[in-house]
Order: C-alpha cells, then structure tokens, then sequence
C-alpha cells in the first residue's frame, strides 16, 4: 500500500480547532482520520477543509443501515473525496456488498469494522454474541473480504493471524497504537507503531499521542523514523 502509514484521528470539538492543527502537519507524512465528534459538530466541511490542506481523509462514520442506505452514504463520502470509508461489518453480507457496489474503482476504500476494541466478553454476550471474540474478528474480516471491501479496521494483536489468512492485498487498519512512553488512555490492548507494522497493519490510527503533544509534527517523524518510512 502506498503513502503514509499514520492516520491522525481528528478527535477535535470545532473544526477550527481541527483546522490549525491540521495547519501544523506535513500531508505528506500523514492522513487524517474524521470520526463522529468532529463529523456531528461540522459535518462534511470538516472534510473539505481538511482535505483542502491537502491530506487523504479517512471518514470514519462505521456506517451500519439497511443495504440501500449504506450504499448511498458510501456514494455521498465518495463524492465528497474521502480515501477511505468505512462501515459495520455487523451489518451483514448483503449490506457490505451494496457498500462495496457503490463505490466505483478508484473510490475511496471501503473497510469494514470487526469487533469494537471497546466490547469485552460481558458486552459481546449482552448482545447475545455467543463464543470467542477473536474467532468472531476473524469470521467477520472473511465475510469483508468476501463481499468485496478493501480491509478491516482492527486491533494490532489480530493483524498478524488476519494477514496470513486474507492476503496482502487487505488492508489492516489498527488503532490502539502508542509511541514507547506514551500514555494509554482509555486503550486496553495498545502496541507500539513498530510492532504493529512487524504484525502486519498497514494503516496505524493514532490520536491523542500525536493531538495532545506539543510538537505533533516532531512525533510524527519519530514515529515514521521508528517504522522506517
Ligand atoms: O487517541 P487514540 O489514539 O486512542 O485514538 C484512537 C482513535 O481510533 C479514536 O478516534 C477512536 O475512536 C478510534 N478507534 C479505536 N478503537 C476502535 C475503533 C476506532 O480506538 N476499535
């Protein structure tokens, strides 16, 4: 996969927020990830500005609805020139197939969301999902794959058995990423941006170590010099 690795997660409250910090990074060095705090409070301008200082844009909107639904919101991020979307690999076959349809070659990736890093074994059984979490990453990751998506969005732990059984032709797509030396946060299962690579991502998703820092720009070096890019 070409460009870089590390996506910033835009986890802003205004978009002007969002904008003078994004007017510290290098597009060249990094994408920028839109999630759902920054999408509710500024909507698609969040990605045209963003995408006007020149970075790729991940809209990360886990879109999960009925087929003809998730197929024209796949349709409007398309148009509104994101890189990458994404959408609930919970919503089934047939509603990950009308997401892949819908975008035409050259589109934004389409990826889809396994198990959330936030859903531990009480959440997953509360659901009424029964067995292993991880076998369930797995199964869900296949199912993407076969109804056409471009990747998973999932935890570095997985990366490494999910590339050998999909190939390297799906992109891997891990947040929970932090620098040595960096705080966890919330994060329960983090890995370091090297071995994530080592594990087989292709894309690190990193937030508050790069938003929070005083020289963003800084640790964004360090972190491309600490993955060889
Ligand atoms: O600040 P931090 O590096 O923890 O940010 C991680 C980003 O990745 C956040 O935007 C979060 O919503 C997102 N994410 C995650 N775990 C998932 C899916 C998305 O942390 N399983």
């Amino acid at each position: 996969m070409a460009g870089p690795r590390i996506i910033v997660a835009m986890d802003f409250s205004t978009l002007a927020l969002a904008v003078e910090f994004a007017e510290r990074l290098e597009p060249g060095s990094c994408r920028l990830k839109v999630g759902h705090q920054l999408y509710s409070a500024a909507g698609p301008d969040a990605v045209r500005r963003l995408a006007d200082l020149g970075f790729d844009i991940f809209l990360d909107l886990k879109y999960h609805d009925i087929p003809n639904t998730v197929a024209q919101a796949c349709r409007a991020a398309a148009e509104l020139g994101v890189w990458m979307v994404n959408v609930h690999a919970a919503g089934g076959p047939a509603m990950l197939s009308a997401a892949a349809d819908a975008v035409e070659p050259g589109g934004p990736l389409v990826i889809a969301v396994t198990v959330l890093t936030s859903i531990d074994a009480r959440q997953y059984e509360a659901i009424g999902y029964r067995g292993d979490i991880a076998e369930r990453v797995v199964e869900f990751a296949q199912m993407a794959q076969a109804s056409g998506l471009d990747g998973v969005v999932c935890s570095a732990q997985e990366a490494n058995q999910l590339r050998g059984l999909l190939g390297d032709q799906f992109a891997l797509v891990t947040p929970g990423i932090r620098p040595p030396g960096s705080q966890a946060g919330d994060q329960q299962r983090i890995m370091t941006p090297a071995a994530a690579m080592a594990a087989g991502s292709d894309y690190l998703v990193i937030g508050r170590p790069i938003t929070g820092a005083a020289d963003p720009a800084q640790v964004i070096r360090e972190i491309r010099s600490d993955i060889g890019e």
